[in-house]
């Protein structure tokens, strides 16, 4: 459906996922995904779809986040006209119920996936014909929802009540999440984690100590008593937003700390302990930045050898 050789997609990343690690996905063969949210014009936007369709000849995909209190309704209809009019191979969405936005993007023929943390929300998403469901557990990166149900809870139970297409996200690292999330049934998986650590992300070798060191009990969620609860790690900051949640602050009181333009400048001016860092559970069992290339080699050769595993158990008496 999607025309890529690996069920292996790379979830957007705000600001973090843009074309050095998206292209390079792609260009490994599975579906490299970049945020609409990152870009504050058409034109920035425009010019990022461009960038991508020099990088890779593969097929790749932009995100909308429809959430109403983080992005305009009608930037987002601008945004989707831009993807259709440049004819970006493959569309996600998240946030809210993809409803009247995904129509224009059907009638378009492009495939959209759209993401979500419960089954209900899944099959309303399905009902409104979205074309694939990725469904992300509680240990994922960025918005996992407020049931924080786990992944594998999930993925099976996503299996048996939808018709689409299942995509497995949230804690998938390595070959054997893989395998065991394709055990369920899905049809493949989504991870953004592990796309983090990565030599094509580019960032400080602060920005690397600081990731390696988060242990798989590092993460917290911040953002739960505004119902958008967002996996983060356990820094300082995180600390001082739910302190002020404690304390009863209101959303106009916490958006400015929440911003996550403001985080992101903050990392890129080296200043962790300043920032929101999303990242999932899994960031515990990550050890190294590797190139993407190098990464989907690991993700065959773990896959392959825990497959060559489980062949090896028999249930013959
Ligand atoms: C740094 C970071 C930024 C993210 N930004 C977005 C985003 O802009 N839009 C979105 O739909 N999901 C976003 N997510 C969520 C991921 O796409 C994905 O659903 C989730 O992280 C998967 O779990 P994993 O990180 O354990 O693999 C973000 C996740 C991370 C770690």
């Amino acid at each position: 459906m999607l025309g890529i050789e690996l069920p292996i997609i790379q979830g957007a990343m705000q600001y973090f996922s843009l074309t050095p690690v998206a292209a390079a996905v792609s260009n490994a063969g599975g579906l490299g995904i970049v945020p609409t949210m990152a870009f504050q014009s058409a034109e920035e936007l425009r010019s990022e779809i461009n960038k991508m369709k020099v990088a890779t000849n593969k097929p790749f995909a932009f995100n909308i986040s429809l959430v109403p209190e983080v992005v305009i309704p009608e930037v987002i209809h601008e945004y989707i006209q831009i993807l259709i009019e440049e004819e970006v191979p493959v569309v996600e969405t998240s946030g809210k119920r993809p409803g009247e936005f995904i129509q224009p993007l059907k009638e378009a023929g492009i495939p959209i996936i759209h993401k979500v943390t419960s089954v209900r929300h899944a099959l309303a998403a399905q009902e409104d014909g979205a074309d694939i469901i990725a469904m992300v557990g509680a240990e994922g990166g960025g918005h996992p929802g407020m049931d924080l149900v786990s992944g594998h809870v999930l993925w099976a139970e996503a299996v048996d009540a939808l018709d689409v297409p299942v995509l497995a996200a949230g804690g998938i690292v390595d070959g054997r999440d893989i395998y065991s999330a394709m055990s369920l049934g899905v049809d493949g998986v989504l991870l953004s984690t592990r796309f983090l650590a990565t030599s094509e992300m580019n960032k400080s070798k602060e920005f690397e100590e600081v990731l390696l060191s988060v242990p798989t009990n590092g993460t917290v969620l911040t953002m739960k008593s505004i119902r958008n609860a967002m996996r983060v790690a356990n820094n300082d900051y995180a600390k001082k937003i739910i302190e002020m949640e404690k304390s009863g602050a209101t959303l106009e009181e916490l958006l400015p700390v929440i911003s996550g333009r403001k985080s992101y400048e903050a990392v890129m001016a080296g200043k962790f302990q300043e920032a929101q860092l999303s990242m999932g559970q899994g960031i515990g069992r990550i050890h190294k930045f590797e190139t993407i290339p190098e990464l989907f080699q690991q993700f065959k050769a773990d896959y392959q050898a825990t497959e060559q595993k489980m062949s090896v158990l028999s249930w013959e008496e």
